[in-house]
């Protein structure tokens, strides 16, 4: 296979520059959840086809390492200006493999072009620096450590589905910035866009083995890789549960990790409720909730909180429902197993006594924007990631009930703050268990070079332009004895 897909949209697996088809002949095939139309087919590799990329990852590693960082900014500017000229293109397939509407669409693959060219920016503008001895006492201005940073070798990136562009490059961008090979291991549903991705840097002009791919389903292969001898670095983006396993299986192989989560947004009394309301449908709904950014509950107080739901009730009912093609907000969800468990936390809350303000419809895979009042304590949509259109309003008697319950989720990755009082968010801001926090803003990952990271079941580690090149390399000392 010379190129990336034959005819028949049987895709290749990238092997040291070459589009291979798996030689034990195994491949999966790729539909859509917007109507099950053939997406194409991806390879299924074998343990010995993993070996091989590894292999050729590692023979890499030393040419590549040895790339004057110019030209490798050179490349990713490249691979960031195909990648736009290839925007409708590549934003049509990633429409349909994961039904996200077209405008997000075509913004996923217009970011991963701007975060390409940021992340040459910041990898040209990476020094080494020079230690003096003389600081620490007893020590002395003969010894001069010169320290620079240094690949750690080949990197395993492993995506999610809901991000397949722009949460591979993430990796991929800022790991060959700091001289490391990559293996990509993208989501079985998704894998298509991402390999256009990879097919863009390709076609820039990276060198053979310094970007490979590995398909297949992470339940059958991806221990075995994960667990690899010679992989270096794994950074990975996925749910708690697959990120738990890993972290358990990978020994001393250093890890990555960007989870689940539960974002909340905490109303004060005296926020700007029209903003507030309008802002966290935005945040909730857009991609249907399947973003780990998403706000996941809201909690406020009785004082405010019916007027909160009526303006939320108005704003969700002006929300645009249904195939991704004709440009709405909420689309059918990845899969039917995904809307299995999204009815099953909209009945139990309702069992448990939640009042439905609005939403509770389901057409096969597609879940209408639901939004649940009164959400008690007991219930799983208080604690559980929905990944899915469901918001739930949890009503407390004042903030520091509302921050203790932010903070009794197993999740840490963001929590809004909604205030016109700037000195109560940054009080609230100090006790909240998470990675970030934002005031007068729903939870979002941009821009991205901030730093991006959650914490307890929310991941480990810390992403962003800079912060992803530190996490993918190392510092290297070189000591210097002067005599006299
Ligand atoms: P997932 O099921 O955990 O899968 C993520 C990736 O892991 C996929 O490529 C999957 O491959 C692979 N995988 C599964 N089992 C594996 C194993 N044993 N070894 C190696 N790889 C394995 O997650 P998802 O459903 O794609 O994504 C949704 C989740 O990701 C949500 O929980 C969301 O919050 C989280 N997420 C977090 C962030 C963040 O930045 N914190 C960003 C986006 C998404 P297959 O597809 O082949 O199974
Ligand atoms: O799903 C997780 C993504 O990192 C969220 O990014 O907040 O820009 O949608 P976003």
């Amino acid at each position: 296979m010379s190129e990336l897909c034959n005819e028949k949209l049987v895709y290749g697996n990238l092997v040291n520059g070459r589009w291979m088809e798996s030689a034990s002949g195994n491949v999966i095939t790729v539909t859509s959840p917007v109507d099950g139309s053939f997406i194409g087919e991806i390879q299924a590799v074998s343990k010995e086809e993993v070996d091989e990329v590894i292999r050729y990852s590692k023979e890499g590693l030393s040419s590549w390492a040895g790339v004057p960082i110019f030209e490798k900014a050179r490349i990713l500017y490249k691979a960031a200006e195909i990648l736009e000229e290839r925007a409708e293109e590549i934003a049509d397939i990633l429409m349909m493999e994961i039904a996200k509407d077209r405008k997000s669409s075509v913004s996923e693959v217009k970011r991963t072009a701007d975060f390409l060219r940021f992340t040459a920016d910041a990898g040209k503008s990476l020094e080494g620096i020079a230690v003096s001895g003389e600081n620490f006492p007893g020590g002395s201005r003969n010894k001069i450590s010169y320290v620079r940073r240094v690949p750690l070798g080949t990197v395993l990136a492993i995506s999610p589905f809901n991000y397949p562009i722009n949460l591979s490059a993430s990796k991929i961008g800022p790991a060959l910035m700091g001289g490391n090979t990559v293996i990509l291991k993208p989501a079985t549903q998704g894998a298509i866009s991402a390999l256009h991705l990879v097919k863009a840097l390709q076609d820039a002009g990276l060198p053979e083995g310094v970007l490979q791919t590995v398909t297949g389903k992470g339940s059958e292969i991806g221990d075995y890789i994960v667990t690899h001898e010679n992989i270096n670095f794994i950074n990975f983006t996925g749910s708690t549960e697959v990120g738990r396993h890993l972290s358990k299986i990978s020994c001393m192989t250093p890890l990555l990790l960007e989870l689940g989560g539960k974002d909340a947004a905490l109303v004060l009394e005296d926020a700007d409720l029209k903003y507030a309301a309008s802002n966290i449908v935005e945040g909730a709904f857009s991609y249907s909730g399947q973003r780990c950014t998403a706000v996941k509950r809201i909690i406020t107080t009785d004082k405010i909180a019916d007027q909160l739901v009526d303006m939320l009730k108005t704003g969700i009912e002006k929300l645009a429902v249904g195939d991704p093609r004709d440009n709405v907000v909420v689309t059918p969800l990845i899969d039917q197993k995904a809307a299995d468990f999204a009815e099953f936390l909209i009945q139990d809350a309702i069992a448990k006594g939640a009042e439905l303000i609005v939403g509770n419809k389901r057409e096969g895979n597609l879940v209408y924007p639901t939004l649940l009042d009164k959400v008690t304590v007991d219930m799983e949509i208080a604690w559980k990631e929905p990944f899915s259109p469901i918001l739930p309003i949890i009503r407390v008697k004042d903030m520091d009930e509302a921050v203790e319950i932010a903070n009794r989720s197993e999740y840490g990755l963001q929590t809004s703050v909604f205030t016109k009082d700037i000195n109560k968010a940054f009080r609230i801001a100090e006790k909240l268990e998470v990675g970030t926090v934002q005031i007068n803003n729903k939870t979002e990952r941009g821009p991205d070079h901030f730093p991006f990271l959650g914490v307890k079941a929310s991941g480990m580690g810390t992403q962003g332009v800079k912060y992803s090149i530190e996490a993918m390399t190392r510092p290297k000392a070189i000591t210097i004895n002067l005599t006299e």
